[in-house]
């Protein structure tokens, strides 16, 4: 939910205002992860001292604060390390004292910047508070800086002078949840630690010379290490303890001790990996620039290293060394370092006033590129390469489970009845957290399809964990290339929609229901009974951009009633039937969360049973009233709004007579649409709801990317 960045310059000259610049700019474009707080550590000026400003709010206010205390800018740094936060508050109030970086001591001899959860926080500081610790802030945070420190300490007085990874692999052992996480101490000079469970973590390279090798070795325990226990939680001792120091660690544990544990008894194969060496073996000047996400790293280098889970970085002396601080079967031995194909300038505003605005109108060219090389128009096929091979398992399931949250969850429901017409195969449409609260059962012949646009969904990602565990087959549905969900799945789709930044889900929406329409088509290619259908849809996909650039159209339109008739108004009802119920949904999502403003999608057919007691003369009505099998009934239920006076809002296919003519007799609007196939209608419907929910938010003056209480990636349960 948090962003976290990191920045380490070696044999590169670089000013503190440089590297200050370098963490807050970093911060500005993790910001759509989460913005009630901020905050940074760097090197002070008396040789182990560590400088930390923080402010409550966006990163503008950080950058005001930093101009406010007025450090020297000037001091140069040949080698340094700096570690910054963008917050989404989980624990504690967003608070100057709850703010990132956290610290061990009023010394700040370790600070910590983190993204997630440690759920066994409160043991944790009831422990450390029965040593002595004093504990600032509210934060599950601090207990992770603490724990350095007395770990720390108290090796050294048993004479283990720990490396920075050693000392790290014995604070992970205590901690329970998840984490991205970066460590800076001054017992470290120049040293960082990087270390991921459940939270995604990235590194950039920038060097002038050319490297050496292109991969980072990954060093595991030893055989005997086995999987490290947390002690405070089972009373097992952690790995690697010989059997005196386990007894002690028995009856240290039973009385709440934290035991040092030294470097010697871990057992730890020797670091091997020397990864930023040039090739003529001389030390190389290099930057490393460590993120939550590409976004932050891509204006610097395309050269990255993903961290995987339970992969702890060690960056010093120009070198990367990644350990690993669990050991399974099977685990890939090196982290290659890949080229990002994503320019800046995709992530930028370019002439728009918000990403959500500049998303929107990006539809055109994003929905083209989901289809782009996937789908022959000419000879009516579809070719998704992710998938092609798997597809014959999938045909032989037993039910396909779609799996996903918000947004993601409605191009689900979109798609549903088409996956099942085409297919043929029973399929459930679940949310994630409800899914995984009612253990739904899960089968081996089952396929579960997890779709995200982030890729890091916490609740998501619990639930393909759940169906890995079970046996069943897992597709991801994905736009962020690299990020969890696409590398934990069997096989998938990228959606290719491009970075999304703007915190309500647009372009992602379109994209998404789109691969899994592909999807659907791929997995029916072989039967004859469905040529005709599919080449209807497959035709009636490529007009879908051009519509969308017409409805784009109607903007002025809509923007008009936004500031007239919708205008504050408390309230809005959205009907759909049949495909147009996930629009409802959808629409009412987004007017929600970028407005402010209440708003419910209703199943059209559920009006009568209770929903009927609302609509008045005065409640705002936005009904979908495009071509298909069910136009009748949805007329239908437009009559029964009518008949209670209201004056519904019409979005509905251009020159429908029927509409035409009711409107001589009845009171209500049409905003008149492109017709395409009954599956893709969603489609076009979608776009003049999201330009609603846009200007109904710029009217009332809402940060359109950065709505309250929300963040982009939602990467805790
Ligand atoms: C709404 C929105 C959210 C996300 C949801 C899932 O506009 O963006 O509802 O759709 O948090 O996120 P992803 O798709 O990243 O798994």
């Amino acid at each position: 939910m948090c962003g976290i960045f990191g920045y380490c310059n070696y044999l590169v000259e670089r000013s503190r205002g440089e590297i200050i610049d370098t963490l807050v700019d970093g911060l500005q474009r993790l910001e759509y992860r989460g913005y009630d707080s901020t905050g940074i550590a760097i090197d002070g000026d008396e040789v182990d001292s560590t400088l930390i400003y923080k402010q409550i709010g966006k990163v503008s206010a950080l950058k005001e604060e930093i101009a406010r205390e007025k450090p020297n800018r000037d001091v140069t740094f040949v080698s340094h390390c700096g570690i910054a936060h963008t917050r989404w508050a989980t624990h504690g109030q967003p608070e100057k004292i709850n703010c990132h970086p956290q610290r061990s001591d009023p010394e700040s001899q370790f600070v910590i910047v983190h993204n997630g959860i440690i759920t066994n926080f409160r043991e944790l500081k009831t422990l450390l508070l029965n040593k002595g610790y004093k504990f600032e802030s509210d934060t599950d945070t601090e207990c992770i800086a603490k724990l350095y420190l007395h770990l720390y300490n108290t090796n050294l007085q048993n004479g283990h002078d720990l490396d920075f990874h050693e000392l790290t692999k014995l604070v992970l052992l205590e901690l329970e949840g998840s984490y991205g996480l970066l460590c800076k101490s001054c017992h470290y000079p120049n040293e960082v630690i990087a270390t991921r469970k459940g939270s995604p973590l990235l590194i950039g390279v920038k060097s002038d010379k050319k490297l050496k090798v292109d991969f980072v070795d990954v060093e595991f325990p030893e055989d005997n290490a086995g999987q490290p226990e947390t002690p405070l939680r089972s009373n097992n001792r952690p790995f690697g303890l010989g059997p005196k120091k386990a007894r002690e660690f028995e009856a240290g544990s039973q009385n709440g001790n934290l035991l040092p544990i030294a470097a010697n008894e871990f057992n730890l194969r020797h670091s091997q990996s020397r990864a930023f060496l040039s090739e003529d073996g001389s030390p190389t000047p290099v930057e490393f620039f460590v993120s939550s996400d590409a976004a932050s790293v891509v204006k610097h280098t395309k050269k990255v290293l993903f961290l995987e889970d339970d992969d702890l970085a060690h960056i010093y002396d120009g070198e990367l060394h990644i350990h690993r601080s669990r050991r399974e079967v099977g685990a890939s031995m090196t982290r290659s370092i890949q080229t990002l194909e994503m320019e800046l300038a995709q992530i930028m505003k370019g002439p728009y006033d918000h990403f959500m605005q500049k998303e929107i109108y990006e539809q055109p060219e994003s929905t083209f590129n989901t289809m782009r090389g996937r789908i022959d128009f000419d000879n009516n096929k579809v070719i998704l390469g992710g998938l092609k091979a798997w597809l014959p398992v999938v045909r032989r399931a037993r039910r396909l489970i779609m799996i996903a949250c918000g947004t993601s969850y409605h191009s689900c429901l979109a798609t549903r009845a088409i996956f099942e017409e085409l297919s043929d195969i029973p399929v459930s449409v679940e949310l994630a957290s409800d899914f995984l609260d009612r253990k739904c059962p899960v089968f081996r012949d089952d396929v579960g399809v997890f779709v995200s646009q982030s890729g890091e969904t916490a609740d998501t990602m619990l639930a393909l964990n759940y169906c890995l565990e079970r046996g069943a087959l897992t597709v991801g549905i994905v736009n962020s290339v690299g990020s969890s969900i696409s590398r934990v799945t069997h096989c998938g789709v990228h959606i290719n929609a491009g970075p999304e930044i703007g915190v309500a889900s647009t372009k992602a929406y379109t994209s998404q229901y789109i691969a899994l329409v592909m999807f659907a088509l791929s997995l029916s290619d072989d039967r004859v009974s469905k040529v005709d259908r599919r080449i209807e849809i497959i035709q009636g996909l490529k007009m879908i951009p051009g519509q969308i650039k017409q409805v784009l159209n109607l903007e002025p339109r809509i923007k008009e009633l936004c500031a007239t008739e919708l205008k504050d108004q408390k309230s809005l009802l959205l009907l759909g039937r049949g495909y147009q119920f996930a629009a409802a949904l959808e629409g009412a999502l987004k007017i929600k969360e970028i407005s402010y403003m209440h708003s419910e999608g209703v199943l059209a057919g559920e009006l009568k049973h209770g929903v009927l007691a609302l609509v008045d003369e005065n409640l705002p009505i936005i009904a979908f009233g495009t071509r298909d099998s069910l136009f009748p009934k949805v007329v239908s239920s437009i009559e029964q709004v009518t008949a209670r006076k209201g004056h519904p809002i019409i979005i509905c296919n251009e020159n429908d007579e029927v509409w035409a003519e009711k409107s001589k007799t009845i009171k209500l609007q049409t905003l008149e649409v492109p017709q395409t196939v009954d599956c893709l209608q969603g489609l076009v419907n979608i776009i003049p709801l999201q330009l609603m929910s846009y200007w109904l938010a710029v009217n009332k003056g809402i940060d359109v990317d950065f709505p309250r209480n929300l963040a982009k990636s939602v990467t805790v349960e």
